[in-house]
Order: structure tokens, then C-alpha cells, then sequence
């Protein structure tokens, strides 16, 4: 092994370059794989390990990309939350396709998702909503998330005037903000390797329910 490689070897843990990934098995299921390559990026101390970038795009196809945060992954697929006037919003409801990315330099890891996307129930947003502090909670409301902002002065008034009518009471959710789920449709676990020859694992969802894998040259 080189130096470099050596190297490597230590800042990730081990991982990036020793490990690949193994054969999947016909069974396995690549939603608990992803939570697994995620919990071990959080003991890994990475901050806001669960940031994604998160890919929508207009009905003719016009691509945009920003980072949200994934707040939520079951057997359903992947949450995050956002304003529901927001730029990526009006995108998904025209075109409720997406895209995620994440990657995780030091573990030299990176997962991709493509899959259809729909809102989460309003009973779910609004049990996150009530995880978050009262700060985010009245932001979320000040925001006109996406819209032209004249000055700053405009969003400071506006969050004067949230925090004086909800005073003595509970932030409640907006009706303009909540979640939505992407339920994949193909995942890809991407591992670092030695001389670029990386691993790579395709899952892609069966119409049976189960998943196919395969492999990729890096
Ligand atoms: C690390 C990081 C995490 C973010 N998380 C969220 C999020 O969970 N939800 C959200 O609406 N915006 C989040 N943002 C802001 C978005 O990137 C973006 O600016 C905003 O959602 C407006 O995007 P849009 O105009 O394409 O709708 C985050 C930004 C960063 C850098």
C-alpha cells in the first residue's frame, strides 16, 4: 500500500480504502444500509452529517440543486422539511421527481437517490415542527422562503411581528411548511478505493417491491 494510501486508510477510519462493499444480498435491503453508512458518519463526529443535496427539476426538465436536511428515513424513503412556496416545492408539485446526494469526505462515502416524491401527512409535519425550537419555528413562519427580500430590515419586522402574535402561546405549524418523502426508486452506495478503483452498488426498486442490485465500474 502507498503512502498516500496509508494515509487515507487512517483519516477514514479504515474504511475508504480497505473496506468495499460486500456483494448484497438478494435480500438486503439498501434503506437500512443507507441508515447504517449515516449513523456510522455521525459517530465519525461529521457535522450535520445528514445534509444532502437535494435535486428537483422544472416539468421541462430544468435542473436546480440546493442542501437540505434529511430529517427522517423509514421503509417509506427519505424526509426533509421546507416551505411549501419555496422554488424546490413548486418544482416538486409540477414535477414530483427528485434526486438526493450525500457524501461523506473523511469516510470517502457517497449515496445517491432518485425517486418519486409526495408530501408527508400534515400530523407528521406537524410533530417535527414541534421538535424544533421556537427560534426555526418562527422563522419558518417570517420566511416567504424563495420570494425577492427587499432589504433585511423587512425579514427582521416580519419576525417582530411572528413573535408578538404568537407571544404566551405555541409556535403552530404554518399551513405553508412541511415535509416531503422520497420514495427511492434506484440508491447507490458509492466507496472510495484505492487508485480510483471504487466501488459501486446500485440498488433499483423492483415492481414486485423488492430490489435488484448491481454493480458499476467506478
Ligand atoms: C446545510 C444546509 C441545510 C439546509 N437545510 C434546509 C432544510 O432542511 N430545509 C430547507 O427548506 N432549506 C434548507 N437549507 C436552505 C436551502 O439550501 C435553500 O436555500 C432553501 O431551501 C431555498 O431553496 P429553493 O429556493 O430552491 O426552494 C439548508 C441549507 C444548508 C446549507
Amino acid at each position: 500500500m502507498s503512502l498516500k494510501s496509508s494515509i487515507k486508510t487512517v483519516l477514514t477510519l479504515g474504511q475508504g480504502v480497505v473496506t468495499g462493499i460486500p456483494e448484497a444480498a438478494a435480500d438486503a435491503d439498501p434503506i437500512e444500509l443507507f441508515r447504517s453508512w449515516l449513523e456510522t458518519a455521525v459517530e465519525a463526529g461529521i457535522h450535520e452529517a445528514n445534509a444532502i443535496a437535494l435535486a428537483t427539476a422544472t416539468p421541462e426538465g430544468a435542473p436546480s440543486v440546493r442542501m437540505v436536511l434529511l430529517k427522517g428515513i423509514d421503509e417509506r424513503g427519505f424526509v426533509f422539511y421546507t416551505n411549501y412556496e419555496s422554488r424546490k416545492a413548486s418544482e416538486l408539485d409540477a414535477n414530483p421527481k427528485a434526486a438526493l446526494c450525500v457524501h461523506w469526505a473523511v469516510l470517502e462515502r457517497q449515496i445517491r437517490v432518485n425517486g418519486t416524491v409526495s408530501r408527508v401527512s400534515e400530523a407528521e409535519s406537524a410533530a417535527y415542527f414541534e421538535t424544533r425550537g421556537r427560534g426555526s419555528r418562527v422563522g419558518a413562519w417570517a420566511s416567504l422562503q424563495s420570494r425577492p427580500l427587499p432589504d433585511r430590515e423587512e425579514l427582521e419586522a416580519r419576525v417582530r411581528e411572528v413573535r408578538e402574535r404568537f407571544e404566551g402561546s405555541d409556535v403552530s405549524l404554518p399551513p405553508f411548511w412541511g415535509g416531503y418523502r422520497i420514495e427511492p426508486t434506484a440508491i447507490e452506495f458509492w466507496q472510495g478505493k484505492a487508485d480510483r478503483l471504487h466501488d459501486r452498488l446500485v440498488f433499483t426498486r423492483e415492481a414486485t417491491g423488492g430490489w435488484s442490485t448491481q454493480r458499476l465500474y467506478p
